[in-house]
């Protein structure tokens, strides 16, 4: 390939030099970099919630009545340091939009995909505010929790769109195949909302005087599992009619996804009989991110296959249906 397709005729006089930021690998360096981030914040939001400092700062912006910024206590300095790196988030998410409008070739996907990435992050500043104003109203913590999810798999859309030079092309009519694909994420999406669920009822509020759900955790933690159950079993039929086609693009992100799967229910399974503790927590929210990521991921690849080749997915889906 030509090294210099993106920069045009050089030698021309009105030719404008663009930094390396705006070719598709420079750019992809960009999103790479959000995506991590906003991995990052949702463990750092879930420490504040699980070492109880979810009302260590009384007010926002200001930290209390008296201080901006006060670091007096340890709750107080939790809960700031992940204001800081809302910041941090703020700031990677803004160049996103910046580079996306200025990226050689130009595509307006990625443009409208990472304002995605900033209306996202508004959107949490202002929940993340209101949720300390309200001490941490249950439901709307599982809304923080769910927006960041939505979050990750605009980052992650975004990142892998922008390695490429072109933008995907709309597709008329899904295939069977897809269609059970988008069905599994669905279902694997239920299973975490089923868990925010477990999470507003359950002992880990983000501080004591925290309003909690009324439902009794065995009750709420038996519909999560039944859920997640439902999810694994989708993905084992799907790895199943993958297999016995031979749709092998696919073998690895199902293996990922199953593999996540499995390990997230066994910490799951393993916090529950032991009485939740919080490290366990962090990193079953940690799993649960990489668990959506990686169901978003399969779809994209799902579909990325039936645009490639039509002909085969189809054959594959009849066989599906
Ligand atoms: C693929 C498997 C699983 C996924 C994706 C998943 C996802 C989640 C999510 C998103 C939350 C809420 C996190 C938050 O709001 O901060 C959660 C909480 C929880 N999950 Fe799961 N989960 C899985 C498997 C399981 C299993 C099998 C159990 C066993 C019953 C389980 C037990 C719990 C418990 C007890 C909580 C509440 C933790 C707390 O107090 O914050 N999970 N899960």
């Amino acid at each position: 390939m030509n090294p210099c397709a993106y920069c045009g005729d050089m030698s021309a006089p009105n030719v404008v030099r663009r930094p390396r930021l705006t070719s598709p690998s420079g750019y992809a360096w960009v999103t790479r970099f959000a995506l991590i981030l906003l991995c990052v914040i949702v463990v750092s939001g879930a420490a504040v919630r699980l070492t109880g400092s979810g009302l260590g700062c009384s007010d926002w912006p200001r930290c209390n009545s008296e201080k901006f910024i006060d670091v007096s206590t340890t709750h107080g300095a939790i809960e700031q340091i992940n204001r800081l790196f809302t910041g941090l988030v703020t700031v990677i998410v803004i160049l996103a939009v910046l580079v996306a409008r200025y990226r050689v070739p130009y595509r307006r996907d990625l443009v409208l995909l990472s304002w995605g990435l900033v209306a996202g992050v508004l959107g949490q500043i202002l929940l993340g505010g209101i949720l300390v104003l309200t001490e941490l109203n249950p439901i709307l913590n599982q809304g923080h929790f769910l927006l960041s999810m939505f979050l990750v798999a605009n980052a992650l859309i975004l990142h892998r769109r922008a390695k490429s030079s072109d933008a995907p092309t709309p597709v008329a009519q899904l295939s069977t195949f897809q269609r059970l694909i988008r069905f599994t994420v669905i279902i694997g999406s239920i299973a975490l909302v089923t868990g925010t669920v477990v999470t507003a009822s359950g002992p880990h509020a983000g501080d004591e005087k925290a309003r909690r759900l009324n439902f009794a955790i065995t009750s709420v933690a038996r519909v999560h599992g039944i859920t997640v159950f439902i999810a694994i079993a989708l993905l084992v039929f799907v790895a199943w009619k993958v297999k016995s086609k031979k749709m092998q693009d696919l073998y690895t992100p199902l293996e990922t996804v199953l593999v996540i799967g499995v390990l997230q229910g066994t910490i799951g399974y393993i916090q529950y009989f032991n009485n939740i503790p919080a490290l366990l927590v962090a990193i079953h929210v940690f799993g649960a991110t990489m668990f959506f990521l990686s169901l978003v991921n399969l779809w994209m690849v799902a579909n990325q296959i039936a645009d490639a080749n039509p002909v085969i997915t189809d054959r594959n889906s009849a066989i599906v249906s």
